[in-house]
């Protein structure tokens, strides 16, 4: 198992600002969509492990060659995260703070992204030696502003806010320092997917980097 270092993986998601999340249904539209977001200056992919094609979906794009930074999402088990690295992801994203998860991917030195929305889960995947966690499902639960209140007592975590972010209100996470980057399928919607209109992919992806191009970026503590 092959692996590129957690820290260079947070970094280069750090540089792109924003991750794709995108459910493929057919494995065949999977090389097409990573040009599609390259095209539109995003090389990173969250594949969710909700279908039935995902797997195969990360590895066509591995073997591709494509040079796209690829994660699997929506990981609930070891065996997920097993079975996406062996498929060639280089991250694991979770919906929630799934200790055997993080456990394992931290024993092998894999980048992992768990998700928190409470203090106590913050504080819990802190002391789990954590620092860059995803935030979700973001919207649903208060936006930006429930998001500085929540962050402000861990100064050193950094988040990847998701769910229900799309180009209306994107930017204002970008204001908030502890914001390392946000997640969302806004630009990689099913259907534009399904439908093959990788074009408009191409164009909605270069028009979320365009939003937010500029914008001051946190930084990360030493040795993260
Ligand atoms: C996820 O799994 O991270 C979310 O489903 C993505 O959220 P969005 O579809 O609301 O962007």
């Amino acid at each position: 198992m092959t692996t590129l270092p957690a820290h260079d993986v947070a970094n280069l998601i750090g540089h792109f600002c924003i991750v794709p999340v995108v459910t493929v249904e057919h494995a065949e539209d999977a090389v097409p969509l990573a040009h599609a977001l390259q095209a539109g200056g995003l090389p990173v992919m969250e594949i969710a492990l909700r279908t039935p094609a995902a797997l195969q979906t990360i590895t066509a794009v591995a073997k591709s060659g494509s040079d796209i930074l690829l994660g699997a999402g929506t990981v609930l088990t070891t065996e997920q995260v097993k079975s996406a690295f062996d498929a060639g992801a280089r991250f694991v994203v979770s919906p929630g703070l799934n200790r055997k998860v993080v456990e394992y991917c931290l024993s092998q030195g894999i980048a992992v992204y768990p998700g928190v929305l409470t203090p106590t889960e913050i504080s819990t995947a802190l002391d789990m030696g954590l620092d860059l966690l995803k935030f979700f499902p973001a919207q649903a639960v208060g936006g930006v502003n429930y998001l500085k209140a929540v962050v402000a007592p861990f100064p050193k975590a950094r988040f990847i806010p998701t769910g229900g972010i799309d180009e209306s209100n994107i930017v204002p996470y970008f204001q908030v320092p502890a914001v390392w980057a946000v997640g969302g399928s806004w630009m990689v919607k099913k259907d534009l997917i399904t439908q093959k209109r990788f074009s408009e992919i191409t164009k909605l992806t270069a028009e979320g980097r365009k939003l937010i191009s500029g914008m001051k970026r946190p930084s990360r503590s030493a040795g993260s």
